[in-house]
């Protein structure tokens, strides 16, 4: 039986027999604005304050500060974790448009994987970190020219997270309409993938969320609405979607 570690996140645990598979890295794919980086920082909070486990965030795509200012919508308290250490968000995304950053820990540039994974190595060996999340993977895939050189980079990651004894998601962009990734590949390198929609319907749009692949583990094969709450992303199991 594998260990799991639980999400927290309401009705998503009881979907995959108990939570994730510790220590395996997971991709959540999503089109544009369906809640990829509420959904996997919702997997930290919930870590750091409900199960004595630290994160670490690596934000490529939005400055940290703005996803504290985001987030506190939630009633998080993003800066109060990292100062006590239970969370740490290493900005990826300054440093990468050319601007200054005040962050404590700053990714460098340009790119480099390597340097990127040594961070995370530190940033564990001091706190003891046993959850991360990359937001996003699609934005790392551009620093490489070929689909063959993403996949062997995004397993790289992904590979590497496992070894640490980290429990991980790499949030991934989907194309609209064709329902494929950016690259192609994202989705062969993980352990598993989580889908959120956000399909219309007549007039109004629908957010629906669904385990699409999980290696090693029983999980719910239907398509499960989810809304975005004031105090963070909500699963409904047992409702169907319309
Ligand atoms: N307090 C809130 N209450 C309800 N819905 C919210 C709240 N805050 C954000 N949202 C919803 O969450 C969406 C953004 O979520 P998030 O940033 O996680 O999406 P994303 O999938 O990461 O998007 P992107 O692909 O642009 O990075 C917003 O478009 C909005 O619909
Ligand atoms: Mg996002």
């Amino acid at each position: 039986m594998n260990d799991r570690v639980l999400t927290g996140i309401p009705g998503f645990d009881e979907l995959c027999d108990g939570g994730l598979i510790k220590d395996r890295t997971y991709l959540l794919a999503g089109t544009s604005g369906t809640g990829k980086t509420n959904l996997a920082f919702q997997f930290l909070y919930n870590g750091a304050t409900q199960y004595g486990e630290t994160g670490i965030f690596v934000a490529t795509e939005e400055r940290p500060p703005q996803i504290r200012e985001n987030l506190s919508r939630f009633g998080w308290d993003i800066a109060a974790l990292e100062r006590n250490e239970t969370l740490a968000i290493i900005d990826a995304c300054s440093t990468k448009i050319g601007i200054p950053s005040q962050e404590r820990y700053v990714d460098v540039r340009p790119f480099d994987m390597r340097a990127t994974l040594d961070q995370i190595i530190a940033i564990q060996d001091a706190t003891g970190a046993k959850r991360a999340v990359i937001d996003s993977s699609t934005s790392i895939g551009f620093h490489f020219q070929d689909p063959a050189k993403i996949r062997i980079e995004l397993l790289k990651l992904s590979t590497t997270l496992e070894i640490l004894g980290l429990t991980s998601i790499l949030t991934c962009e989907i194309i609209d309409d064709t329902m494929q990734s950016r690259f192609g590949v994202e989705n062969f390198v993980t352990e598993g993938t989580i889908m959120l929609y956000n399909q219309r319907r007549k007039s109004v749009r629908v957010r629906s969320m669904e385990i699409f692949k999980m290696r090693g583990s029983d999980h719910s094969k239907d398509i499960h609405p989810y809304e975005i709450t004031s105090a963070g992303i909500v699963i409904h199991p047992h409702e169907e979607v319309y």
